[in-house]
C-alpha cells in the first residue's frame, strides 16, 4: 500500500479461528489455484501452482484455497507442498497465510484435504455440500433432513482430526430455501464451524439480493456471532464482483475470489477490482477521518456513503497486482480481454483525441486510480495510444518524447528467455524527440491521420516516417 495509509503490519489482525480483532478487516480468500483452476482448459503443473500460491502470498492473500485434495494424486501433492512451504513461510508483515483444501461432505475427502494442508502453520479445510432443492433432488437426491444430517456430522469429523479451522459452505445458497439455511448453518457453527462461506453458485442473485441474504443470515442465524460470514460470486450475469461488496456492506468479513477472475463458466468474482475497491475505500476513510469536516461529502462522493461501505480494509499490498496477474494469465493461458477492469491492456490507455486532451492536462480526468498503485509499467505517462482518433495535443507531446519506452508485459512475471524475446519489440530503441513549429505539426497531423485510417495503432517507427517525409524531405 506503499505511502498511503493502509493497514500496515500493526493493523492486520493474527488469523485466529472464531477471533474477530477488527471488526472492519475483510479477509481475502484466494481461490485461483481451486475454483480457478476448474476454468476449461487452466489446468497448472504443481510447480505452476507453487509459484501462484507464492505470488499470492507475496500479494497479502489471508487464506489460499490450493485446491481440491481428493480429485487427483497430483493435486493432493500440490496442496501438501504448498501447505509445507507457503504455509510455513513468514512474509513482510509477519503474516503466513492460512492454506486450505476444499472437500465434499464425506470422510475420504476431508481426511485426504486435512492430510494435504496439515503441514501448514495454519491448515483449514473447506467443506460444501448442497442445500437448494434443485441440487438436493436432481444431484444429491436426499432430503433436507439427510443434508442436515450429513453437514453437521462432517463438520464434527473434520473438527475430530484436530483441525480448528473448518469453513462450510452451503452449496447454491442463492437459491437455497434461506429458513433452511440459517437451520443448517446454526447446526454447522455448533458442530464446530469457524466460517460459513455463503456460494451464489451460478451466479443468478442481483446485489441488492445478496446483499439481503448475508444480511438475512447474519440475523437469523444462531451463533452467528462468533464465526466469519463468507462471500463467493460466480460471475454468470458479470454480477459477483459487485455481489461480493454487497456482501460485505452487509457483513461479510471474508471475501472469496480469483485472480483475473478466472473460475468455472463466467469465473468468479475477481481479485483485483474487489481489492481496488476495498483500498481506495480505506483510502478514503483514513483521508476523510483526518479530514473530518468533509467526511460524508467525499465517502458520498467515492464509496455511496460511509454507512455502507467506510472504513473496510484488507491487508492486500495492491502494487503486487499487475504481476500475479500476469503470471496467472502466462501459466493457464486464459488471455485477459483487452478492456478487463484494472488489469487488462486497456485499463490505462486512452485513445481519443478529447480523452487524451484531457489525461495530458491532469491524469485525474480520465483515470480513478494510478497505474503505479496496481505494480503497471506503462509505455508513457499518460497512456496515450495513438490511433485515428487522436488528437494534435497527444502526436505533439508524443513526437516530443526523446526515447519511447517498451512496454514489456512479461517483465514483471519472469525472466524466461523466450519469453522475452517474444515480448520485447524494436520500437523500444526508438528515438523520438522532435520540437516542431505549428506548420510542420500541422503538415505531420494530417498524414499521421491518413496513416491511422489505415492502421489501428500508429507506431513510433510509424511517427519517424512521417516527421522525416511531411518535415525533413526539401
Ligand atoms: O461455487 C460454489 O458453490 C463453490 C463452493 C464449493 C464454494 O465453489
Amino acid at each position: 500500500l506503499g505511502s498511503r495509509p493502509g493497514p500496515g503490519p500493526g493493523h492486520r489482525p493474527d488469523y485466529i479461528p472464531n477471533y474477530i480483532p477488527d471488526p472492519n478487516y475483510v479477509r481475502i480468500f484466494d481461490t485461483t489455484l481451486r475454483d480457478g483452476e476448474q476454468s476449461p482448459g487452466a489446468a497448472l503443473t504443481s510447480k505452476e501452482k507453487l509459484d501462484v500460491a507464492r505470488q499470492l502470498a507475496k500479494l497479502g492473500v489471508d487464506i489460499i484455497e490450493a485446491g481440491f485434495p481428493a480429485a487427483s494424486k497430483d493435486d493432493f501433492e500440490a496442496v501438501k507442498t504448498i501447505a509445507k512451504e507457503v504455509g510455513n513461510a513468514v512474509d513482510k508483515t509477519g503474516y503466513v497465510p492460512v492454506i486450505c483444501g476444499l472437500s465434499r461432505c464425506n470422510e475420504n475427502d476431508i481426511r485426504s484435504a486435512w492430510e494435504a494442508v496439515k503441514y501448514a502453520k495454519r491448515p483449514r479445510i473447506h467443506t460444501f455440500i448442497a442445500t437448494s432443492g434443485i441440487h438436493m433432488e436432481y444431484k444429491l437426491k436426499k432430503t433436507k433432513e439427510e443434508v442436515l444430517e450429513i453437514a453437521r456430522s462432517m463438520v464434527r469429523f473434520a473438527r475430530s482430526l484436530g483441525c480448528d479451522d473448518v469453513e462450510f459452505s452451503p452449496e447454491d445458497a442463492g437459491r437455497s430455501d434461506k429458513e433452511f439455511l440459517y437451520e443448517i448453518l446454526g447446526e454447522v457453527i455448533k458442530a464446530g464451524a469457524t466460517t460459513l462461506n455463503i456460494p451464489d453458485t451460478v451466479g443468478i442473485t442481483l446485489p441488492n439480493e445478496f446483499g439481503q441474504l448475508i444480511a438475512d443470515i447474519k440475523a437469523n442465524t444462531p451463533g452467528i456471532e462468533d464465526v466469519i460470514i463468507s462471500t463467493h460470486c460466480q460471475n454468470d450475469l458479470g454480477l459477483a464482483t459487485a455481489n461480493s461488496l454487497a456482501g460485505a456492506a452487509a457483513g461479510a468479513r471474508q471475501l472469496e475470489v480469483t485472480i483475473n477472475g478466472i473460475g468455472e463458466r463466467a469465473g468468479n468474482a475477481s481479485l483485483e477490482e474487489a481489492l481496488l475497491w476495498s483500498s481506495w475505500t480505506q483510502f478514503f476513510y483514513e483521508v476523510v477521518t483526518f479530514l473530518s469536516p468533509i467526511h460524508p461529502v467525499v465517502m458520498a462522493f467515492k464509496c455511496k456513503g460511509k454507512d455502507i461501505l467506510g472504513g473496510l480494509y484488507t491487508g492486500i499490498d495492491t502494487r503486487c497486482i499487475v504481476m500475479a496477474s500476469k503470471m496467472v494469465e502466462e501459466y493457464t493461458g486464459l488471455n485477459l480481454q483487452p478492456h478487463k477492469a484494472i488489469v487488462g491492456a486497456n485499463a490505462f490507455a486512452h485513445e481519443s483525441g478529447i480523452h487524451q486532451d484531457g489525461m495530458l492536462k491532469h491524469k485525474s480526468t480520465y483515470e480513478i486510480i494510478s497505474p503505479e498503485e496496481i505494480g503497471l509499467e506503462r509505455s508513457n505517462e499518460a497512456g496515450i495510444v495513438l490511433g485515428k482518433l487522436s488528437g494534435r495535443h497527444a502526436l505533439k507531446d508524443r513526437l516530443k518524447e526523446v526515447s519511447s519506452k517498451y512496454t514489456c508485459r512479461i517483465i514483471h512475471l519472469t525472466l524466461l528467455h523466450d519469453a522475452i524475446s517474444k515480448h520485447f519489440v524494436p520500437s523500444c530503441y526508438i528515438q523520438l524527440g522532435y520540437e516542431l513549429d505549428d506548420r510542420q505539426l500541422g503538415d505531420v497531423f494530417w498524414s499521421f491521420k491518413a496513416v491511422a485510417e489505415q492502421k489501428k495503432r500508429v507506431t513510433d517507427a510509424d511517427l519517424v516516417a512521417l516527421v522525416s517525409d511531411a518535415v525533413f524531405q526539401p
